[in-house]
C-alpha cells in the first residue's frame, strides 16, 4: 500500500490541477438555465473515470439532471463490493458580490481551493477517484469491487435517483456504501457521521388584493399578506424553540442516555461556535445542548422571505403577495412527507381571513441512522485514525443526503459517511473552500479504507 500512498503524494499537483477544471464548471442544479453545464459535468467526471481506467462507466438520462455510474467488478466474487456515492451538483451561488473570487473561476489560497463545490461535493467525490485511480497505477488492478453513483441531483433532493436506486437495487447490489459529502468533527479530528437529518422544505404564498395598493388609501380595512405572513411564520415556533405544529414530535426518537453522554464528551465548544459564526447567544430547543439540537433534534427554519417594497427610500404601499421559503430538518423516525402534510393542514388551519395561502411541498429527505459496527466502519476507523494520527470520533451531522435511506431500505447495506469538509468551509454561502490538507488526507484514507475492505468480510 505504501507506494500507492507515495504516488498520491507525488501526484499532489496534477491533482490539484484537475480538481480546479471540475470546479470551474457551474453545475448548479436548481437552475434551469444551467441544465447544459450540469450535463457537461456529468460527462466531464465521466470521461475522467474512463481516462483512469474504469471499464465500464456510463451516463444515464433521467428526467431530470443526468447520472454518472460507473464499475469494475474484476476484483471478483470473494472480495467486498463497494458502492461509492457522491454528488457532481452544487448550490446556487447568491449572493455573486460576497464572493472574493467568482465561484466559477476556482483560486488557491492559504492552501484552500475556493470555488461552489469544493467542500461540497465535488472536491470529495474527486478524491475518491484520484485514490482509485492510484490504486490502478500503481496495484495493476483494484483489490475490492466498485460501483460509484454520482449524481447531479442531491442539491435538490435528489428527485430522479431516489426512484433509480428502487429500480436498480440489482445492478447496485453492495456489501456496504461509502459517501464522502459530510465534515470532519474539527480540524485534524476524523470523524464518521452516523446520523443524518432529514429534511421538508416548503413554500407559503400569501395573496391579498388584486393589486398593490395605496396603503393610506386601503390600509387598515384590507389585510396586508406581508403582515398575514409573519403571523403565520410567528405561530410555527415558540420562543423556547419548540416548533407549534400539531403532532410534529409524534415520531421522534430520544436520545438515549448513552448517546448524549457520548455526544457531550466529543469536545463542542459553544463559545467556539459563537465565535464561528458571530453571534453573542445561541437559540434552540430548551432542554437540549448545541451538539444535540444540532444533530438529533429537529428543527425548522425560514430560508427565505420576499413581499413588498425593499428598494431605497420609502413607499407607501401594501403589497399584493408575500412569499416565503421555510424547511425543517428532520429526526428518525419522522418522515418528511408525513411532516409536509401536517405542515400544510397547520399553515392553513392558523392563516387569517382576508388572504388567500397556499403551500408547496419543494422537496425532501428521509433522515437517517447508520450502523455503528460493521466491517466497513471498522475498516474506515482504521483508516481515519492512522491517516490523521488522531482517534475517529462518531458524529450526528444536521444536514441531509436524501438517498442514504435508500441504501439501508432497498440495498440492505450499510452506509460508511466518511467525510473530509470543515462545517465552517462556507458550504452553501459564498466563499466555499475546502482544505487542501483533507483533499490530499482524503485521498489517503479512501485507498486505506479500500486496501483495509479488501481483506475483512464487508
Ligand atoms: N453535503 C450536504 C449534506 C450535509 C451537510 C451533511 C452538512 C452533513 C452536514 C449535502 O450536499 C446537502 O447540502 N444536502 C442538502 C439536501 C437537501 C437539499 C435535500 C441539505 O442538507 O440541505
Ligand atoms: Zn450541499
Amino acid at each position: 500500500m505504501q507506494n500507492v500512498i507515495d504516488s498520491l503524494r507525488a501526484g499532489r499537483e496534477q491533482a490539484v490541477t484537475t480538481l480546479l477544471e471540475l470546479l470551474s464548471i457551474p453545475s448548479v442544479s436548481t437552475d434551469p438555465d444551467a441544465a447544459s453545464d450540469v450535463k457537461r459535468c456529468a460527462h466531464w467526471v465521466a470521461e475522467k473515470l474512463t481516462a483512469t481506467g474504469m471499464p465500464d462507466v456510463r451516463v444515464i438520462d433521467t428526467a431530470g439532471h443526468p447520472i454518472v455510474y460507473a464499475q469494475d467488478l474484476s476484483a471478483g466474487p470473494d472480495r467486498p463490493t463497494v458502492l461509492f456515492y457522491g454528488h457532481y451538483d452544487v448550490q446556487p451561488v447568491d449572493p455573486l458580490n460576497l464572493w472574493t473570487n467568482p465561484p466559477f473561476e476556482p483560486t488557491v489560497r492559504d492552501n484552500k481551493v475556493f470555488a461552489r463545490g469544493a467542500t461540497d461535493d465535488k472536491g470529495q467525490v474527486f478524491l475518491h477517484m484520484v485514490a482509485l485511480e492510484a490504486m490502478r497505477r500503481e496495484l495493476g488492478s483494484l483489490p475490492i469491487n466498485i460501483k460509484l453513483l454520482i449524481e447531479g441531483e442531491e442539491e435538490i433532493g435528489s428527485p430522479n435517483l431516489a426512484p433509480f436506486v428502487s429500480e436498480h437495487a440489482d445492478m447496485l447490489a453492495c456489501d456496504c456504501v461509502v459517501v464522502s459529502d459530510t465534515s470532519m468533527f474539527a480540524p485534524g479530528q476524523p470523524s464518521i457521521v452516523y446520523g443524518l437529518r432529514g429534511l421538508a422544505y416548503m413554500q407559503i404564498d400569501v395573496t391579498g388584493p388584486n393589486r398593490d395598493l395605496h396603503s393610506g388609501s386601503y390600509g387598515g380595512a384590507v389585510h396586508n399578506p406581508i403582515n398575514a405572513l409573519a403571523q403565520i411564520i410567528a405561530k410555527l415556533k415558540d420562543e423556547h424553540g419548540r416548533i407549534l405544529i400539531p403532532g410534529f414530535y409524534d415520531d421522534v426518537l430520544d436520545l438515549t442516555v448513552e448517546e448524549r453522554s457520548d455526544l457531550a464528551s466529543l469536545g463542542h465548544s459553544d463559545d467556539r461556535l459563537k465565535a464561528d459564526v458571530g453571534v453573542k447567544d445561541l437559540f434552540g430547543e430548551q432542554g437540549y445542548t448545541s451538539i444535540e439540537r444540532l444533530g438529533a433534534r429537529p428543527t425548522l427554519d425560514c430560508n427565505g422571505i420576499l413581499g413588498g417594497f425593499t428598494g431605497e427610500g420609502a413607499k407607501t404601499v401594501l403589497p399584493s403577495k408575500a412569499m416565503a421559503k421555510v424547511s425543517m430538518r428532520l429526526v428518525p423516525h419522522q418522515r418528511t412527507a408525513d411532516i409536509a402534510q401536517k405542515f400544510i393542514d397547520y399553515v392553513h388551519a392558523v392563516a387569517p381571513a382576508g388572504v388567500t395561502v397556499t403551500v408547496t411541498d419543494l422537496h425532501g429527505a428521509d433522515p437517517v441512522l447508520v450502523p455503528r459496527d460493521t466491517p466497513a466502519i471498522h475498516a474506515a476507523v482504521k483508516a481515519l485514525s492512522e491517516t490523521y494520527n488522531a482517534p475517529c470520533k462518531f458524529t450526528r451531522e444536521g444536514g441531509s443526503i436524501p438517498v442514504v435511506l435508500l441504501f439501508d431500505t432497498v440495498l440492505k447495506a450499510p452506509t460508511v459517511l466518511m467525510g473530509f469538509g470543515l462545517n465552517n468551509e462556507n458550504a452553501h454561502s459564498p466563499d466555499e473552500h475546502f482544505d487542501l490538507d483533507n483533499f490530499h488526507l482524503g485521498s489517503e484514507a479512501a485507498v486505506r479504507f479500500y486496501t483495509y475492505l479488501a481483506s475483512s468480510v464487508a
